[in-house]
């Protein structure tokens, strides 16, 4: 791994990955970012030709414009038509001309206050930092890259300095940006609703723009952060893809823009719409970091890039490797209907079965009866409870489970006595009425009295109880911006209110480091990579239906880890879409992520517990191949939307998933290759007791084979054997 400056080129490569740029008469070119080139000589080069009708800087030379190269940074009004990385009212106009000053080269990864930053054990990364100013004003532009030991992922962000003299005002300033060489592209990104979050969805990108985003101030249950640009023929085995994504979960932009030479710039960071930072002079602002992603081996190769730094750089090390309880949530159980002994009684069956987390979802506080009211009020609802809430934790701890509780503590309900008490800690225009979702509204954390009152309220909580899991609610998007003391006070409040939503999950996390946080935003409205830094865990979507899930988990493991995903066994017909699948098709599908149980298991019969009793004594034999090993994706749901299959691979072991949603007559059973195994090696199947090689599994394919009927899956446990 090394950074180096060699003449004019700035390298940065390990054994993965290149990132090199250039830097001419204080401008920066990006001469590559791919595969790992330690010794380059402008083989890619640029043909240099008229272009008369670009901008050129020098009259007597027409064949440079900034509108043809292939930049680090993409400025305003200097002949770069595309869309800018960096955009700054400041004095009369917009137009910026930075240029390299001095680099220096850091050891380790800077961390950018008040957002969440990557980390690397010592000597794991080390990072380049270029130093720019404008030709005529006192303006700084820092940009930060780092790059980490045998990792295809690079980090970076930007940093402003105002020495100006004036206030100016940021109106962009994304995270990344890429300029790529033209080629056959194809953009992927990650699509959906509530309820059917992270569609996996591929279409060619031709010249104009494909743009992704949120504006509801979280980022949302239909984008996901992060875009992928894969030739065209690329597939999960072979070919090259780029991935950006970004360590935020407000409003963002990602973007693909294929220009009038077919090249094509990436971008990704804070959606510009709302952003509008004003600097005074003295300040500096920093966007969130983004990460780069690199392959030339297929997407599965992009998607373990992506999970193995995720593990190994973002979320909290204590967790990236901790295996998960299997727990129980009440909440498809009971909704809001529970009490002491219809709790303790799903408590019982769960410790029968041999589970091992009990969660306590909402419900439990104030006058919290149904979802009009009482967020907000978080005190311990005693008399539903039937006593103290120690009482049940107690009860709980006594059968050897663990205790966890939900939470949602960016929300207030009109109907609250905190609301009675500080009407104006919302978000809102005074004088307007409000606007409503889940009947509730949105506290405002731009305000530092709010986060430091739930700083104060929930450390008091996890204190004073002995709990082991939170479950972080956030069940509303952002509307009404308005309570800033000026127009550009208020602009400033999405970005602003984030901070402190961070610096409370910071506060509660590095506080007390034990609790095993679970994010969910009404299932998977904020699953990101901002959230990720401090919950290890994310429940993924609120449609617990096996078939939809098959989709849902799909898309969150392209890029996420397995091991950050909740994945719950509910009743049927399914709450959400009325749809009966077997038991064994639950248990399969949820055993592909964090295993967990979301139903009144009072209501099953002695066979269904029975059965339930045997997944949850199989997933403990099974759970470190699933929540620590490699998920490869064995089929594209693009080519076979009525299949799905991936394996699992960890130290000698191996777990085959197999759906098939609709049953299908006069059609042979599919034939799957299997990957990442010992072609020398011999494996057997444990429920079977069947032995195969490794070479006919990877070459030849196992048979997949599954009841008739609708909804079938199969989960099959391979063992090397010597
Ligand atoms: C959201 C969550 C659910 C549940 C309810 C409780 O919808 O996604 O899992 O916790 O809130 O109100």
């Amino acid at each position: 791994m090394k950074i180096c400056k060699a003449e004019n080129l700035f390298y940065l490569v390990n054994d993965q990955v290149a990132l090199i740029m250039e830097e001419k008469e204080g401008r920066l070119f990006l001469r590559h970012f791919g595969g790992p080139i330690a010794s380059y000589h402008h083989a890619n080069a640029m043909h240099e030709m008229d272009h008369a009708f670009s901008p050129n800087p020098r009259p007597e030379d027409r064949t440079f414009s900034m509108d043809t190269q292939r930049q680090v940074l993409g400025q305003v009004g200097r002949g770069d038509f595309r869309k800018p990385s960096i955009r700054i009212n400041h004095t009369n106009n917009q137009v910026t001309d930075f240029r390299y000053v001095d680099y220096q080269v850091l050891d380790g990864v800077p961390q950018v206050v008040g957002l969440p930053s990557p980390h690397a054990k010592e000597g794991q990364a080390q990072t380049l930092k270029l130093q720019l100013k404008d030709t005529i004003l006192d303006l700084y532009l820092n940009l930060y890259y780092t790059l980490y030991e045998g990792s295809a992922t690079l980090t970076c962000f930007q940093e402003v300095v105002n020495q100006t003299g004036e206030t100016i005002e940021l109106a962009t300033c994304l995270s990344a940006m890429l300029d790529l060489p033209a080629g056959a592209y194809d953009v992927i990104s990650f699509q959906g609703a509530y309820g059917r979050e992270k569609r996996f969805q591929r279409q060619a990108l031709k010249q104009g723009y494909f743009e992704i985003g949120s504006s509801r101030g979280a980022s949302g249950h239909g984008q996901t952060p992060a875009i992928i640009l894969a030739d065209r023929l690329t597939q999960d085995d072979a070919g090259q893809a780029y991935a950006l994504q970004i360590m935020y979960s407000g409003n963002f932009q990602a973007f693909a823009q294929c220009n009038q030479l077919e090249e094509v710039r990436l971008g990704i960071g804070i959606h510009p719409d709302f952003l509008n930072w004003r600097l005074a002079s003295g300040e500096s602002f920093s966007s969130p970091v983004a990460l780069m992603t690199y392959t030339f081996q297929g997407l599965n190769a992009l998607s373990q890039a992506s999970q193995t730094f995720i593990l190994d750089h973002i979320m909290p090390p204590a967790y990236s490797q901790q295996l998960r309880p299997i727990l129980i949530n009440n909440w498809e159980a009971t909704y809001f209907d529970f009490n002491f002994d219809k709790l303790t009684q799903i408590v019982d069956k769960a410790q029968e079965v041999g589970i091992e987390l009990f969660v306590l979802d909402d419900g439990w506080f104030g006058d919290r009866q149904d979802d009009q009211r009482a967020l907000g009020d978080w005190v311990v609802n005693e008399s539903k409870l039937g006593g103290p809430l120690s009482r049940l934790i107690d009860y709980v701890h006594d059968r050897g489970m663990k205790f966890g509780l939900w939470i949602e503590p960016e929300m207030i309900s009109q109907e609250s006595d905190l609301y009675r008490q500080h009407p104006d800690w919302v978000i809102q225009v005074p004088g307007r009425s409000h606007t409503y979702a889940r009947s509730q509204l949105v506290l405002d954390y731009a305000n530092p009295e709010v986060v430091a009152y739930f700083k104060e309220l929930f450390g008091d909580l996890l204190s004073r109880y002995a709990i082991d899991y939170i479950k972080w609610d956030m069940n509303r998007n952002i509307t009404d911006v308005g309570n800033g003391t000026s127009l550009s006070d208020t602009l400033m409040q999405p970005h602003r209110h984030l901070l402190g939503v961070y610096d409370l999950m910071a506060y509660l996390t590095q506080t007390f480091p034990h609790v095993l946080f679970e994010s969910c935003a009404g299932g998977g409205g904020r699953n990101d990579l901002g959230v990720m830094r401090y919950f290890p865990q994310v429940w993924v979507s609120d449609n617990t239906d096996a078939i939809e899930r098959l989709a849902i988990q799909h898309g969150h493991t392209y890029l996420y880890p397995t091991i950050a995903m909740g994945a719950h066994v509910s009743a049927v017909p399914n709450h959400q879409m009325n749809r009966t699948t077997p038991l064994k098709t639950r248990g399969d599908v949820a055993m592909t992520g964090n295993l967990g149980y979301e139903l009144d298991l009072c209501q099953l019969s002695d066979e269904e517990l029975e059965q339930v009793a045997q997944q949850v004594a199989f997933y403990k034999t099974i759970r470190p191949i699933i929540q620590r090993g490699q998920r490869t994706r064995l089929l594209d749901p693009e080519l076979f939307s009525n299949d799905w299959a991936c394996q699992f691979s960890y130290q000698d072991q191996l777990i085959v998933f197999y759906g098939r949603v609709l049953s299908t007559l006069e059609k042979s059973e599919l034939t799957l290759k299997l990957k990442n195994l010992d072609p020398h090696a011999f494996y057997q199947e444990q429920s079977s007791g069947k032995i195969y090689s490794g070479a006919e599994l990877i070459y030849a394919g196992l048979t997949m084979v599954v009841p008739r009927g609708d909804f079938q899956t199969s989960l099959q446990h391979f063992k090397k054997i010597q």
